[in-house]
């Protein structure tokens, strides 16, 4: 496998960079794509609202089961499980039964050479109802899989263990998937370390399996989801129900893409299947598979590896809908697509051709098929016949059914295409819920879980998608193990190593104006004219305001939320006008005296960025009104009105605690500020809508900045190609330490941020596991000299590691400085989108301990503004990336 590993790495970031390329290309000149869709909003932990959390004493919760009426969520952790309130699942007296592995079972693991930190503990891998009174429950016990029944109203074990080898993995890590329906278990993993992967039903007799010989049905499959679709209901052919089953396995037909071995599969069994007669006795005579296809047109993108399902069942089967989340087999790259299928798709597939190895080579038969088809299930058509189980089913057929498992025709997303393409986030769960919205048009609201803790909420929106919010679920990052969505109780739970949480389906009072409740297009969610309601609590609905389609209309021009401040500057100082922006898709636009300030170069005397517009060696000219507008979805938002004096007067008083210490700044650049003002508010100046000339002017500027944006990316990517050879080939990928030793030694010899920022970049690629906060792990050494870094990544906020403090004394108290707008006070800990895609954090080393003030003023906002530039030409978000 390594070895084979070595030269895919390249491809795929080859390919990665072609397809880069040609999206950078392709702007300005056709309009990018949305596919790699921005999170409007970033939700921190402590930003949660109404989420509840439990914990109990053991980790690693991985197995839920939502029991809506009796209002009960069953958790499976390590060695235990839980029965919590599903309407508060961190209410006290949660009832709990402790099932850990004896200490003799779990010697007898050791000595078996295992891990004594994963695998010698029992690991809850399966919980489900089994009848009316009972539950059923399975756990890998340190390495001897043991299954019992549970009385669900006393919540304890009755009757007595039962071997587990046959329904549950050895590996508290492998795939693994099953269904327990009318006394039926079904199960697909790969049960012991040597053994094949197989679909099992495990009872009631005869219990049935996959078959290995000659053909293998399954290999090294890897699974991750199974569901019943009840078919015979309304069945006109009078059809069997049937179970399906998700995973990713070695492909065994000739691959399009020969840099990927692996590939994406649903197949299926009938639930009434008895096993052959002679032929295929004790084995699945139904069982048949198929590819899903779930590719990126546009950057030959063939996303082969999935993650997870959820199935939308509907009233008629007919109409489910299947979701997928894929992502690239090369662990190091994240990326995530959401395929969506329809159930008329998938089973024209399975009554399509079949496949058949002709030369040791996977083709598609194109001979004679025998009566009754091979693979399907019993239907009136068979009954007619004198079929009625498949014991009846001539030889033939079997013979044919088992030599045919795999189906010829792929299985197509709708629209041929991913309803979504996330760039550097791992999604690893979905769940997907319909939500009506107040236009009465139903939408398909999907909850998105990452490899780190995080959730996504988003809607389809006419065929796109529109992520509202991603909420920060766990400080430690972890991946989302499992995830469940009550609609009666409009909660999401969600299990991971530490813990589970409930969090709402939504919080609208998060958004706090009109605007924001509107931009937002949140579904659950509208105004009602003093607040951001959620709906299904309004009894009266006719006054509320809402925009899915277009997230632009219902609001009133308002001045209400406007803030107003006077700044005074000396003359050929820098003085910050804050303005910070709330949503990652809002553009910041600014107006003086009513013209729009454009071009913020070098010696236009402006900076601009997503918290403020900097004033560069303040010029007389310069005087006037400034206002800050966010623009979102081609609407002004008016948020703040600076009247900035520009003092040429020497004799202007200065700060006096200035002259006392050098160090300081306050002697070059004096705020003062008298706070929102009672003087009436101007009526904003209506900003200059994007007439004719500006356009063509943006655009010119639009065709500069991607020619120098395509000639840096090339560098940018050349050298991350080249670093990242250096580093993750040579080992370093399997041995994050050593990468990351690697990294100190090199950012602390280093001098230079731009190459040090890639190095960064480049860790968090080898490192695909590690979580986002450790990603700036190594940058702390570097920050001796600068109190703010960029830090690349996601938007997690960096542990306090605080740098050695400067040997100089504590700056005096600065009265009058306005630090809450200000400079220093506000950039620590704001996060900023960056490209469209991932997110910079501008953060301060140690705000309480040190002060920005030993530095000059002009220096630290330069030095922070030549960092903003990269954040200044994201006027598309989409154009460029990594
Ligand atoms: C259990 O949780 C720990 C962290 O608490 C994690 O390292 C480990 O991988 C988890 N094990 C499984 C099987 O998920
Ligand atoms: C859950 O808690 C609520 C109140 O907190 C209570 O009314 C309800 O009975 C509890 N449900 C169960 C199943 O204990
Ligand atoms: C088992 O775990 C302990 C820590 O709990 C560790 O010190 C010990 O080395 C481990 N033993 C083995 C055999 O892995
Ligand atoms: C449910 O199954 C358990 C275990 O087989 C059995 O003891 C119990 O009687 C069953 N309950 C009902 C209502 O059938
Ligand atoms: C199938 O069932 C029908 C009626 O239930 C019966 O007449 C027929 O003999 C059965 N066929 C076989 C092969 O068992
Ligand atoms: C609100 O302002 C926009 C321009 O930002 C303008 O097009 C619109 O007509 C105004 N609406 C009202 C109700 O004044």
């Amino acid at each position: 496998m390594g070895e084979q590993r070595s030269p895919r790495p390249l491809l795929l970031l080859l390919l990665l960079f072609l397809g880069l390329l040609s999206q950078v290309w392709a702007f300005p000149f056709s309009p990018s794509l949305d596919l790699d869709v921005t999170p409007r909003t970033t939700v921190f932990t402590k930003g949660l609202l109404g989420s509840q959390r439990f914990s109990g004493s053991t980790q690693n919760y991985s197995t839920l089961l939502l029991e809506e009426e009796m209002g009960l969520l069953y958790v499976g952790g390590r060695g235990a499980l839980y029965a919590l309130n599903t309407s508060d699942i961190s209410t006290p007296g949660n009832l709990m039964i402790d099932w850990e592995a004896s200490a003799e079972q779990k010697r007898q693991c050791l000595n078996k050479g295992k891990d004594n930190q994963t695998e010698c503990y029992n690991h809850i891998r399966f919980l489900q109802r089994y009848n009316e009174t009972h539950l059923y429950v399975c756990g890998t016990h340190a390495f001897r899989p043991l299954c019992a029944y549970i009385d669900a109203e006393r919540f304890s074990f009755s009757l007595g263990m039962e071997e587990g080898r046959d329904r549950c993995p050895y590996d508290p890590a492998k795939g693994y998937t099953g269904l327990l329906v009318d006394g039926e278990m079904f199960t697909a993993t790969q049960y012991e370390f040597r053994s094949s992967p197989d679909v099992r039903r495990n009872f009631p007799i005869p219990t049935l399996r996959t078959e290995e010989a000659p053909t293998r049905w399954l290999l090294e499959a890897d699974f991750v989801g199974s569901v019943l679709l009840k078919e015979s209901i309304n069945s006109s052919i009078g059809d069997d129900d049937k179970v399906y089953f998700f995973f990713t396995e070695r492909s065994q037909e000739q691959m399009a893409y020969p840099s990927q071995t692996r590939v994406s599969r649903v197949a299926r069994v009938c639930k009434g299947d008895w096993g052959g007669q002679r032929t295929l006795q004790r084995k699945w005579t139904s069982f048949l598979k198929a590819r899903l296809v779930c590719s990126v047109p546009e950057y030959e993108l063939h996303l082969n590896i999935l993650r997870s399902v959820f199935v939308l069942q509907e009233q008629d089967t007919q109409s489910s809908i299947f979701y997928g989340v894929f992502g690239l087999e090369w662990k190091n790259i994240k990326a995530s697509a959401i395929c969506q299928y329809s159930f008329s798709d998938i089973q024209r597939a399975f009554e399509g051709p079949y496949m058949e190895v002709q030369d040791s080579k996977w083709r598609e038969y194109t001979g004679k098929v025998p009566e009754p088809r091979p693979g399907s299930c019993i239907t009136d058509l068979h009954r007619s016949q004198g079929i009625n189980s498949s014991r009846d089913l001539p030889d033939n057929v079997l013979t044919f059914a088992r030599r045919h498992p795999l189906m010829a025709s792929q299985i197509q997303p709708t629209g041929a295409r991913p309803l979504m393409f996330k760039r550097s986030i791992n999604y690893v769960k979905i769940a997907v819920h319909k939500v009506p919205a107040l236009d009465g048009t139903i939408y398909t609201f999907l909850f998105l879980g990452t490899d780190d803790g995080w959730l996504h909420r988003a809607v389809e929106i006419e065929g796109d998608m529109h992520i509202i919010e991603e909420l920060q679920l766990f400080d430690q990052p972890q991946p989302v193990e499992s995830m469940v969505i009550s609609s009666t109780l409009r909660s999401i739970y969600v299990g991971s190593h530490s813990g589970v949480v409930q969090v709402p389906m939504s919080s609208c009072q998060r958004y706090t104006s009109c605007y924001d409740c509107i931009f937002a297009r949140d579904p659950f969610c509208g105004w009602d004219g003093k607040m951001c309601v959620e709906i299904s609590s309004q009894a009266q609905r006719s006054n509320l305001t809402q925009d899915i389609l277009r997230g632009t209309r219902g609001c009133k021009n308002s001045t209400e939320y406007v803030l107003h401040r006077r700044r005074s500057v000396m003359l050929g100082d820098d003085v910050l006008l804050q303005c910070e922006l709330h949503s990652n898709l809002a553009t910041p636009r600014w107006t003086l005296n009513g013209h729009e300030l454009q071009g913020y170069g070098l010696n236009s005397g402006y900076r601009v960025g997503t918290d403020g517009l900097l004033i560069i060696g303040a010029r007389p000219q310069q005087n006037g009104s400034y206002h800050c507008y966010a623009v979102e979805n081609a609407v002004w938002v008016p948020l703040h009105v600076y009247t900035v004096r520009v003092h040429t007067d020497l004799s202007f008083p200065v700060e006096p605690t200035a002259t006392t210490n050098p160090t300081t700044v306050s002697s070059t650049a004096i705020f003062t500020t008298s706070g929102p003002t009672e003087q009436p508010l101007p009526s904003p100046p209506a900003p200059l809508p994007p007439g004719p000339e500006f356009q063509t002017y943006r655009h010119m500027e639009a065709m500069y900045i991607s020619l120098v944006a395509v000639l840096g990316g090339l560098c940018l990517v050349l050298s991350v190609v080249l670093l990242y050879v250096s580093f993750c080939t040579r080992g370093g990928m399997r041995d994050r330490k050593y990468s990351q030793q690697g990294l100190q030694v090199q950012g602390a010899t280093d001098r230079k941020r731009s190459s040090h920022l890639e190095l960064k970049t480049i860790s968090s690629h080898c490192n695909g596991r590690q979580g986002r906060r450790s990603t700036s792990v190594p940058n702390i050494d570097d920050m001796g000299e600068g109190f703010l870094q960029i830090v690349p990544g996601e938007g997690q906020m960096s542990p306090k590691t605080p740098p050695p403090a400067p040997p100089l004394p504590m700056p005096p108290p600065l009265p009058n400085l306005d630090y809450a707008n200000g400079l220093s006070a506000t950039l620590p800990s704001v996060l900023r989108k960056m490209n469209g895609n991932s997110y910079v954090l501008l953060r301060q080393a140690d705000p309480e301990g040190t002060s920005p003030l030993y530095h000059s003023f002009t220096e630290e906002l330069n030095r922070i503004l030549e960092k903003r530039k990269h954040t200044q030409l994201d006027l598309q978000p989409d154009e460029s990336s990594i």
